[in-house]
């Protein structure tokens, strides 16, 4: 295949992640990874259920992001076995693109391209130097993974590294309530919310019963259906509690004295 077949065969794939979602994934994107993949806001935020796609949609948008030049996706990470996983998703979306773009440099975190662009996969760590030196612009982005499970001090450190045009993704399941993701979620009006809730996807349907069965009930609540956490987790789920001040079935004692 020529250079110009193959720009004529991923034109479609350059312009609209979607396309490029749909063929490495196997199946059409849901409406909120629509919405994550394609919306232009400067600062957008996604609150999604455990296992319901954020590393794969994720890898899809760094990839189709830097196939134009000179754009740099860094991704930041609560610990570096995430981090590492998705540069792995990354990659897999990269080489799917087939683009005549020669990687200029590859390493187990960054992925530099002869087009300018360039993907850096980090973990934050508990100050971000990790990230250091690079800058996001220009239809670059700057993209926290599991955000509220990455400290406050980094996402301080960390977000000057977004330059004039640069995007910001936060993507996550629940956490603690009182972080910053927490804050951005329900107190900052000027973010783009996506509410991703596997309890809603007939696709999830069948994890959703099963962990519904045998999770405990705190734990469904916060993975599935995007409950935040206090600041601790309560000894006692709330169901518990509830159940232990139930008045059914009702308590007979019978005429013990005359017994
Ligand atoms: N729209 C979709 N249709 C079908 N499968 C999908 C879709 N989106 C994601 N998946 C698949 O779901 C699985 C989980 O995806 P992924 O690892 O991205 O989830 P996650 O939300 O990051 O999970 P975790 O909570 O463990 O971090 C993967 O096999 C992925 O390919
Ligand atoms: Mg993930």
């Amino acid at each position: 295949m020529n250079d110009l077949s193959l720009y004529l065969r991923t034109l479609e794939e350059r312009l609209d992640p979607t396309a490029l979602f749909e063929r490495v994934v196997g199946g059409p994107c849901d409406p909120w990874q629509r919405q994550l993949l394609t919306t232009s806001s400067p600062f957008a935020m996604c609150l999604a259920s455990r296992r319901i796609g954020k590393s794969q949609t994720t890898g899809v948008l760094a990839a189709q992001t830097v196939a134009a030049p000179g754009r740099t996706v860094l991704i930041l990470s609560p610990t570096l076995s995430q981090s590492q996983l998705l540069f792995k998703k990354v990659l897999q979306a990269w080489h799917a693109m087939a683009l005549p773009i020669q990687k200029t440099r590859l390493t187990q975190q960054v992925m530099e391209l002869d087009n300018g662009s360039a993907v850096v996969c980090v973990p934050a760590g508990q100050d971000g130097e990790s990230a250091r030196g690079w800058g996001v612009k220009d239809g670059g982005i700057l993209i926290y993974e599991e955000g509220a499970f990455i400290p406050d001090a980094v996402y301080d450190a960390t977000l000057p590294i977004r330059e004039d045009g640069g995007l910001i993704r936060l993507i996550t399941t629940p956490g603690r309530k009182g972080g910053f993701a927490h804050s951005l979620w329900t107190e900052n009006d000027e973010v783009e919310k996506i509410t991703a809730r596997s309890t809603e996807l007939p696709r999830m349907a069948e994890k959703v019963t099963f962990d519904r069965r045998y999770m405990p009930p705190l734990q469904f609540a916060v993975e599935h259906e995007l409950r935040w956490v206090g600041g601790g987790v309560p000894f006692f789920a709330p169901e518990t509690i509830e159940n232990a001040f139930t008045d059914t079935p009702e308590l007979k004692l019978g005429d013990f004295l005359h017994a």
